[in-house]
């Protein structure tokens, strides 16, 4: 069933998380904007959840090469450098932009912005409203979009974009009681965020599920590096309901410690200058490492310890990770909480320039869902930064773009709503399927992969993708679309994961050795779209 009307706009975004709002709000200067979200626009997504921080270069003792620097070598140097640049030199004006729109930062006694250290960087550049900065900055937005003429569209999913001749021209959505919306756009930006919900132990909304990776590439556009996937190193573990539940990593910047059940400081041994403060990748091996070899707690993790810091520390700046981990009868201020990884990041994405122009026309990407700003491993506090930058960034040049001649694609409607009909023919259940590819995920493509292990997480996907969820009921057909991109998504990160024949990052290949470190690799991205995959070469003079 096809709703009433179509709407017509010059730019669509789609998402509501930090990069969709952000481009949204950029977007509407120019012209006419619409913003589809899947949940309540500022309910969902991960940019709420986020804890810890924003990086910004805000002191004269920093630097942006600094900056420029610890994020490259931090992302094993896959990293598009043009991507790192903007990145380090604008985020700055865009925290600006958060604290003249209302949001509340913590302030030093000279009332300038509160930083704090992070991983993998040589100065604490991390600005923080506690350890609530996501939810500060994301209702900063909110309100921020309400003074705009976005036209806000809550509850609709998108199932794919429109393509015609010309390129992208819109999108296909269903709405919350199961009928399609078609939007027709100039220009379209793709803001849906990440999708490590595909693994079985995640840091993610129920809402990152992947799709923005799946919907682009079904449409035609590349992707790069989908492969690199971070592992938080600082999940929960327990209660069951709160396994991967993010534990800052704020709480080491603040000073935590990790110690094993034996009470050893371990990242003496793997990284004894940063320590805690390592970059991700490294510190999640190490948890995994001394888990794996029998140094682990009871519930499967290590033990991560503030109860040397002052009280009034933990209460003023972890309040959020004391009031959890009050609510299953620990308190932090005495006894260490148990962590273990957990997939928190999906480093890869669609291929960008500058612009956040993809490779498809008329289809833009920011935030999460874009691939190159991280490469192979991701600075803490980086993410909240490339969602403000690169979110402008895809508003502005989307809605600096000249008008086009776009026309509703008739065919791939009625497509899309014989893919419905066909959902509701259906025989397996999706929640049943769901739960195989999250446990093939983490036990195939988690921290170290083999490629037997890949290949038999691909066989599974596989499986599950000819296999026919069914949907009980319109409501139902959400659920069904959601798996199909989980299903898309997974298959990328596989795939990339087999043709990536070396470690770097968060990537590690245990059945493989090498002997160049990643300043030296030979590899370049690796790439994937609807024309084929591969890996590039480097050529070193
Ligand atoms: O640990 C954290 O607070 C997460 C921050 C991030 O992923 O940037």
């Amino acid at each position: 069933m096809v709703a009433e009307g179509v709407v017509k706009t010059h730019v669509l975004v789609i998402g509501s998380g930090g990069a969709g709002v952000r481009a949204a709000i950029e977007a509407s200067r120019y012209g006419s904007c619409a913003l589809v979200s899947k949940t309540i626009i500022g309910k969902g997504g991960c940019t709420t959840m986020a804890e810890g921080g924003y990086n910004a270069v805000l002191r004269e003792q920093d630097d942006c090469e600094i900056h420029y620097g610890d994020t490259m070598k931090g992302g094993a140097y896959l990293n598009d450098p043009a991507l790192v640049r903007i990145l380090v030199r604008e985020s700055p004006d865009r925290i600006r932009d958060l604290v003249e729109w209302g949001a509340v930062f913590d302030l030093t006694p000279e009332c300038h912005i509160a930083q704090r250290p992070f991983g993998g960087q040589r100065f604490p550049r991390t600005c923080y409203a506690g350890d609530r900065t996501g939810h500060e900055i994301m209702a900063t937005l909110v309100e921020r979009l309400g003074s705009t003429d976005v036209e806000c569209h809550h509850e609709v999913s998108i199932i794919d974009l429109m393509t015609g001749a010309e390129g992208v021209s819109g999108a296909i959505g269903l709405d919350r009681d199961g009928e399609i919306q078609v939007f027709l756009a100039d220009q379209t930006v793709m803001a849906t965020g990440g999708g490590t919900r595909i693994f079985d132990i995640s840091t993610n909304s129920t809402s990152g599920t992947g799709d923005g990776y799946a919907i682009g590439y079904r449409a035609g556009a590349d992707l790069i590096d989908m492969e690199q996937v971070q592992f938080h190193p600082t999940g929960a573990v327990y209660p069951y309901d709160a396994r991967g539940r993010l534990v800052t990593e704020a709480v080491r910047g603040e000073g935590g410690v990790l110690k094993n059940v034996l009470g050893e400081r371990f990242m003496k041994q793997y990284d004894p200058e940063r320590m805690e403060l390592s970059t991700r990748d490294v510190v999640s091996r190490s948890i995994a490492t001394e888990i794996l070899e029998g140094r682990g707690t009871a519930h499967g993790g290590v033990n991560l310890d503030v109860s040397h810091l002052p009280r009034e520390v933990i209460e003023a700046r972890l309040p959020v990770m004391l009031e959890q981990f009050m609510r299953y009868g620990v308190d932090i201020r005495d006894v260490p909480m148990e962590v273990a990884p957990t997939a928190h990041h999906i480093m890869g994405g669609l291929r960008i320039n500058p612009e956040c122009r993809t490779t498809k026309a008329g289809l833009l990407a920011c935030g999460e869902v874009s691939g190159g700003v991280h490469g192979a491993n991701r600075l803490g506090g980086n993410a909240l930064a490339e969602t403000q930058v690169f979110g402008k960034r895809a508003g502005e040049y989307a809605g600096r773009s000249p008008k086009r001649e776009v026309e509703v694609n008739r065919s791939q409607v009625a497509a899309t709503s014989a893919l419905l009909e066909s959902f509701e023919q259906g025989s397996v259940s999706p929640a049943v399927m769901r739960d195989s590819l999250k446990s093939a995920m983490w036990e195939g493509a988690g921290i170290f992969r083999t490629a037997d292990k890949l290949k038999k997480t691909l066989a599974t996907i596989e499986r599950l993708q000819s296999e026919q969820p069914v949907s009980r009921g319109r409501r139902g057909l959400n659920d069904c679309c959601t798996l199909r991109n989980m299903l898309g998504t997974a298959r990328m990160i596989v795939s990339c994961a087999l043709l990536r024949e070396e470690s770097r990052g968060a990537h590690v290949r245990s059945d493989i050795r090498q002997d160049w470190d990643p300043s030296s690799s030979p590899y370049g991205h690796t790439w994937i779209s609807v024309s084929g995959m591969g890996i590039e070469q480097v050529v070193r003079a």
